[in-house]
């Protein structure tokens, strides 16, 4: 296959693979083997720059860290919407809107659609290409996010055959289910959860890294065009957004047109009821006049349209009664109280649990066992209680107290400096020691079938592991004769922990679970090291010179890799036969440059400084920053390092014109030298 066939192929999969994954929330691939696509391109196209295209996923998901965002300037504003908060007032609006029309209220057609509660986004395109993307802002001047927003898999990077300067509007959001696996992903990593999906969506969109942002699963829904220079003619809102979806945008399925303001407070009425069962969450219903022509007519004021409104819809809140309140102790340690309730029917489901945080959510709530308590879902989503009510006639039970004792092992709780949670500081504490387990055993980690938190909390239980490396040296015949275990259910755990050994070095380093290292930064961790031994050797300075990898990940890494249980752990680990490494995945490339250290000095036309070295390394070699007299050429750019150069005559290493760069990855030779 030819590198251009090759390429359009690999696009071709990580495209269908990004579908899958953000639009149809069903991944097709492990994300190592999706990685490992992705890195094969990126290998051919340092190899062959020009087979790179501006919107290939390698530069949109490996894009540099933007920095600072910068403005954009709408030529049009982003306008607001007015809120009504009643059918009444709905109806009156719907009512006026005719009036200004001169037609009778049921003649008028509507469009009915979700208020997603996201962030709004306009994406330009010129003449078919994408252009920019922006936030809203304060309406004029928004945010440039363009990087991050490539990284969208439902929003288009090319319009076939449109010209001219053309506008997208709609939100950026998460989906329900996205939004839970993110913050699934935060408590693992012993991170701070989000507080609703719309916070994630927004922290996700505003990620400096747009790698961090490409691994978000942000979706697009279109809900507006604005077509700069009136090259289309869509006579309608409901024509617009078919127009839209011709072009591969998603747009809201849930959109209908109603003629009539009482059809209009109908279908409303219908949002209003199944609210719940949408797959993103909303806060409200939106309701646009359908008719282009109309619209003009009626205008818009300076902060929104009179075409359109917003009926909001107030989050669900129900009462009932508060049990206890108890503690519950994680992987960390960390203490979190909780809410023990009489079960109540909240926003699509029971709750009988809640969220409170930490000590200071408790008093400031002053919620206290017995008290009948409101409660509602944070962003619709998570279960959290408001407050209590003053019952005139009962009396309360004293202000709740976080307990000093850990309610499993009995070890001291403390709170540390200016922090508001608590911990377990009991490291031999068994809640934590299940947590560690099950966690290490777990799906994103070294994903062992069959080892759930009740198996776990068995083996614990028995005494028969006390540690994750413990789980190497089960045997067959000590779990057949538990409670529940038979011979063949012990052959496959046994076999399933085997099976693990051959994981990569990023999933054990997930599984071990060091505070602040998630996936995506085991990852860069373990491609950039290798081998567990090399990062655990590894320098500060060097873990923090890892891009990607700040300065709390990297003494994070740092202090575990010296910490003396951590020591013991990993040599049991390597002794159990754990490969403790992270394979490469450039088998696509041929290693014309194996074990030959090339330096490059200068910049390369076409190559970044990183993507020369990466080019390097995708052939088999090294790219050290110095010469000695082991190096096999030395290749000189614009502007080289005079010591370089100084040093490469001086150990009479030739050095290779950057004209020859190429040449070299293709071949690992090249045809002139310079002196
Ligand atoms: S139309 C001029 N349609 O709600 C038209 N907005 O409160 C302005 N929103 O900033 C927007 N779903 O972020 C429109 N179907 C929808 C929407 C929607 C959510 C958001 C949008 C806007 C905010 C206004």
């Amino acid at each position: 296959m030819n590198p251009e066939e090759l390429a359009r192929r690999l696009r071709d999969e990580i495209a269908r693979h990004n579908a899958a994954y953000y639009q149809f929330d069903a991944p097709t691939i492990p994300d190592a083997d999706y990685d490992a696509l992705v890195r094969e391109l990126r290998g051919l196209e340092a190899v062959h720059p020009e087979l790179a295209d501006e919107h290939s996923v390698t530069r949109t998901i490996g894009a540099p860290a933007s920095g600072i965002f910068g403005s954009v300037t709408h030529d049009e504003a982003m306008l607001s919407l007015d809120n009504v908060f009643g059918v009444e007032e709905l109806r009156e609006w719907g009512e006026r809107v005719a009036r200004s029309l001169e037609l009778n209220s049921e003649d008028v057609v509507f469009a009915i659609e979700p208020k997603i509660d996201g962030l709004a986004l306009s994406v330009l395109y010129v003449d078919g290409q994408f252009e920019r993307a922006a936030t809203r802002g304060d309406g004029r001047v928004g945010e440039d996010v363009s990087a991050n927003v490539r990284t969208i898999a439902n929003v288009p990077g090319l319009l076939a055959s449109v010209r001219g300067r053309v506008e997208v509007r709609g939100e950026v959001y998460l989906a329900l289910a996205n939004f839970l696996m993110l913050n699934r992903g935060q408590r693992d990593r012993g991170e701070k959860e989000f507080a609703n999906p719309r916070n994630a969506a927004a922290g996700s969109l505003r990620q400096k890294d747009p790698a961090v942002s490409a691994r978000r699963p942000l979706s697009f829904l279109a809900y507006q065009l604005v077509d700069h220079d009136a090259v289309l003619t869509t006579p309608s809102h409901v024509a617009t957004l078919e127009q839209l979806a011709r072009w591969g945008f998603t747009t809201a399925r849930e959109t209908e047109r109603r003629r009539g303001v009482t059809a209009m407070v109908e279908r409303t009425e219908w949002f209003a009821e199944h609210r719940y069962e949408l797959a993103y969450q909303i806060d409200g219903v939106v309701i646009k006049v359908d008719d282009l022509d109309q619209r003009e007519r009626l205008g818009a004021t300076s902060r929104a349209p009179r075409w359109a409104i917003a009926r909001k819809l107030p989050p669900e809140e129900r009462t009932t009664r508060l049990l206890a309140i108890e503690v519950s102790i994680g992987r960390t340690g960390r203490a979190t109280p909780y809410a023990v309730l009489e079960p109540v029917s909240v926003a699509g489901s029971t709750v009988s649990m809640a969220t409170l945080h930490n000590e200071d959510q408790v008093a400031a709530k002053d919620v206290r066992p017995g008290d009948l308590v409101i409660v509602r879902k944070a962003g619709d989503v998570i279960p959290e209680v408001v407050g209590a009510l003053r019952e005139a006639d009962r009396v309360r039970a004293q202000p709740w107290t976080f307990p000093t004792a850990c309610p499993e092992c009995g070890g001291p709780l403390e709170r540390v400096g200016d922090e508001s949670d608590t911990y377990c500081v009991n490291e031999a504490c068994p809640a934590q020691l299940l947590q560690q387990v099950v966690h290490f055993a777990s799906r994103g980690a070294l994903d062992i079938e069959g080892l759930g938190e009740q198996r776990v909390a068995q083996l614990l239980h028995e005494g028969l592991i006390s540690d994750v490396a413990d789980l190497f040296s089960l045997r067959i015949a000590e779990l057949s004769t538990l409670e529940g275990f038979g011979e063949l259910s012990a052959t496959a755990l046994v076999h399933a922990i085997a099976d693990a050994k051959q994981m990569p070095l990023s999933r054990l380093l997930v599984g071990l679970g060091l505070r602040h290292v998630g996936p995506v930064g085991a990852r860069t961790l373990a491609s950039r090291f290798r081998t567990y031994d090399e990062l655990a050797g590894a320098p500060l300075e060097q873990l923090e010179a890892v891009e990607g990898v700040g300065p709390v990940i990297a003494a994070s890494v740092f202090a575990y890799a010296r910490d003396e249980e951590s020591r013991e752990r990993m040599a049991r680990l390597t002794a159990a036969g754990l490969t403790m490494r992270e394979p490469t995945a450039d088998g696509a490339l041929e290693t014309t440059l194996a074990g030959r250290a090339v330096v490059v000095t200068g910049s390369v036309e076409g190559f970044t400084r990183d993507g020369a070295e990466a080019a390097v390394l995708a052939r088999g070699g090294t790219s050290p920053g110095t010469v000695s007299k082991k190096t096999y050429c030395v290749v000189v750019g614009a502007a080289p390092g005079a010591a370089k150069i100084a040093r490469a005559r001086e150990l009479a290493v030739p050095m290779v014109p950057a004209s020859e760069f190429e040449h070299l990855l293709r071949t690992g030779t090249w045809s002139v030298t310079q002196s």
